[in-house]
């Protein structure tokens, strides 16, 4: 049972996502169709993260006749893969949102400890103004995620949106935990972390997946 609430964790049980995350986990897949697996996933959580962003009214004159329509509301976003793995999640987010801005935040755990170490950081200029999607397919103990939200937070980041593509009940305990005011997609929330850190049954190690580097 998780230890504080989970009101701002959405799992996104699509049919079409389950489908995609099931061919995503299974250990024959290869690199070339585990990234294009990955954007798609991206894609599709983008389409619900973005559910509440506001609409403003605008008249179109189609071939029949003016009529009132809804745009975005000039909504700023800036979409942050937490390196290496969340990079592929970027380029499907983007088809949905050309106008989004990329930080980039690297962050590495260390296999020992398990502790993130931060070793890369570019942000937008104006990262305040905007609403954040930190991607990374991964959410195991929580710890790149939470030290993500809080560099993030220390450059003036104010709405925070993570999208994960699998979950361990340990991050999101620790993300609830200690940054509240995060919505949380994912689109499963596996059993436990195993003795290394891993998620179970999880994917395996999602670098290592979407580069080919093992
Ligand atoms: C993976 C994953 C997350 C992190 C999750 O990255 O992409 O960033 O582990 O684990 P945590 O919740 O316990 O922090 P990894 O450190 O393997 O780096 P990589 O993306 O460069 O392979
Ligand atoms: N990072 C991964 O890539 N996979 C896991 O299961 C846990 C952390």
């Amino acid at each position: 049972m998780p230890g504080r609430a989970w009101d701002n964790v959405v799992v996104m049980d699509h049919p079409l996502i389950q489908h995609k995350l099931s061919i995503l986990r299974d250990v024959g897949t290869g690199a070339k169709e585990f990234r294009e697996l990955v954007k798609e996933l991206a894609m599709l959580m983008a389409y619900e993260a973005t559910r509440s962003f506001q609409l403003a009214e605008t008249t179109v004159t189609t071939p029949v006749a003016e009529t009132t329509t809804y745009v975005l509301a000039g909504k700023k976003v800036a979409v942050i893969p937490i390196l290496r793995a969340g990079l592929g999640m970027v380029e499907g987010i983007l088809e949905l949102l050309p106008a989004a801005k990329v930080g980039h935040v690297g962050l590495y755990r260390d296999p020992e400890t398990l502790q993130p170490v931060e070793y890369y950081c570019k942000l937008p200029e104006d990262i305040g103004e905007r609403d954040i999607l930190i991607v990374d397919p991964m959410l195991a103990t929580g710890g790149s995620a939470v030290a993500a939200v809080e560099f993030l937070r220390a450059k003036g980041a104010k709405t925070i949106n993570l999208l994960c593509l699998i979950s361990a009940p340990e991050g999101i305990d620790a993300l609830v935990t200690k940054c509240d005011d995060v919505t949380i997609y994912t689109c499963a929330v596996d059993s436990h972390l195993n003795s290394h850190g891993y998620i179970v049954p999880g994917l395996g190690d999602a670098g290592d997946r979407l580069f080919g580097t093992k």
